[in-house]
């Protein structure tokens, strides 16, 4: 890649009398960025900047976000557009390869895809060992980091093949690992993937297709599911993608990686999220508990889940897609007079009104919901940030490869400012008061 920029300048800093010029490059979209790779080097001083808030630590070509304007796009093409005219797999190919496909290459593409979705018959087995309460996501971490011991031809990161077929199978397993793990809590036998269906048809078959029984996918929810893992497929720098490029800076697999940016999905600032906004909407219940529940919010006792995001200093882009396919979900299912969703649009309209969450420019992120539709496809809470993995896994492993194809790239490595005690010697435990 070795893009880096156009020079725009130079800033100077003034450290301990010394002066010193750090260029300023500019990028095709964005704020531009004060280059400090010597800064350590000429000053001795290091810049501090925990939670990341105004460092960008990489270049890259997949996707930009706009938090003020709200803007979200893939390769430059609008998250509102892919989501209403693109499909999950054609949106893969595009943040894999950089430019949406001729309709020859997205075929092959999908079919190429489609050959990679069953698992080694053995790792079947690896699901038996877990405790059938187990959380999937704690599945999903150890199954997905299995696949390195499975698949070994895929593994030297060193050969473009072996990374664009560890991508394919990544894309490809995701959902029968994922479709695996909700069979097991729930013990019903494992479904095989079909080849004839569709992405998000045959995952949704394989989560709800019974041996004695066969599942017909409704159309409408496929296409709600398809939309949902675009809506997920990639959001640039954010925690658990960074953690995929950290673990794959030293050099690990493509599947360890993944495992890694899985395990830091899970959490509840995170991925977690939307599992939380549908439970917080539960124990608000009615609307007339709203306004407790606010002024909860106020005195900080919790937080509003489903609100805020770390970039985002608008309406989540993905958010307004996700709402509109919540009513589309809700009324297919014949829920569309489900509590929960009243309580969410008020929330939202209350919320959206309130001085104190405009002050502090909080919106509903992609999560608020997210939870109430997936309930309605089917899915119990828990499976929710497996979904989100599922589709995030393109984000991860394209912006794995193209770390990993950047000549300039290191290994990840920050640096810190301590403040723990200052050298001092050892006193043998019978001299210690
Ligand atoms: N509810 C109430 N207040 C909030 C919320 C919220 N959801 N989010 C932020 N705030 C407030 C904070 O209390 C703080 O107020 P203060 O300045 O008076 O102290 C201010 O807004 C800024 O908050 P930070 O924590 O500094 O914002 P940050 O950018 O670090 O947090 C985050 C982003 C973690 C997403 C946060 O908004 C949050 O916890 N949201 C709820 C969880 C959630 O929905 N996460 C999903 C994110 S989207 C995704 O991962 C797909």
């Amino acid at each position: 890649m070795e893009n880096k920029g156009t020079p725009n300048g130079a800033a100077s800093i003034s450290i301990g009398g010394k002066d010193l010029g750090l260029p300023i490059l500019k990028g095709t979209l964005g704020p531009d960025v004060v280059d400090i790779r010597k800064l350590y080097g000429e000053t001795d001083v290091f810049t501090y900047d925990p939670g990341f808030t105004s460092t960008a630590a990489c270049e890259s070509q997949i996707t930009f976000i706009d938090g003020d304007k709200g803007v979200l796009l893939h390769r430059g093409y609008p998250i509102g557009q892919l989501a209403e005219q693109s499909s999950f797999l054609e949106v893969c190919y595009l943040l894999l390869n950089g430019e949406l496909p001729t309709a020859d290459e997205l075929t092959k593409f999908e079919r190429t895809i489609t050959l990679h979705t069953m698992l080694h018959d053995q790792m079947d087995r690896f699901f038996q060992g877990f405790r059938r309460d187990a959380h999937p996501m704690a599945v999903m971490v150890g199954t997905v980091g299995a696949l390195s011991a499975f698949y070994h031809d895929s593994t030297d990161i060193t050969d473009l093949q072996q990374r664009t077929i560890s991508a394919h199978r990544l894309i490809a397993k995701m959902p029968t690992l994922a479709a695996r793990a909700y069979k097991y809590t729930i013990g019903q036998p494992f479904i095989y993937p079909r080849n004839e269906l569709g992405y998000a048809e045959n995952f949704l078959r394989m989560c709800f297709a019974v041996p004695a029984e066969d599942y017909q996918v409704n159309p409408v929810l496929a296409k709600a599911m398809d939309k949902i893992f675009i809506l997920h497929a990639d959001h640039e720098q954010n925690a658990s993608t960074s953690t995929v490029r950290l673990a794959g800076s030293s050099g690990a697999n493509p599947f360890a990686c993944i495992a890694a940016g899985i395990a830091c999905l899970w959490g509840p600032a995170h991925g977690g999220a939307n599992e939380e906004a549908l439970n917080m909407l539960k124990e608000i219940g009615t609307v007339d508990r709203i306004p407790e529940y606010v002024q909860g919010v106020k005195d900080r006792k919790y937080r509003l889940m489903g609100f805020g995001h770390r970039v985002y200093k608008n309406y989540d882009p993905r958010a307004k897609v996700m709402q509109q396919t919540c009513h589309e979900v809700l009324a297919e299912t014949g829920h569309g007079d489900d509590p929960l969703l009243k309580v969410a649009m008020e929330l939202e309209k209350i919320a959206l009104n309130d001085p104190y969450f405009v002050e502090r420019k909080l919106y509903p992120n992609v999560d608020f919901y997210s939870g109430i539709t997936l309930r309605a496809l089917g899915f119990p809470a828990e499976m929710f940030t497996v979904l989100f993995a599922l589709a995030r896994t393109v984000g991860w492993i394209a912006q794995w490869k193209e770390m990993i194809e950047d000549p300039s790239q290191k290994i990840g490595r920050p640096r810190q400012l301590y403040t723990g005690p200052a050298m001092r010697d050892y006193t043998p435990v019978d001299k210690r008061g």
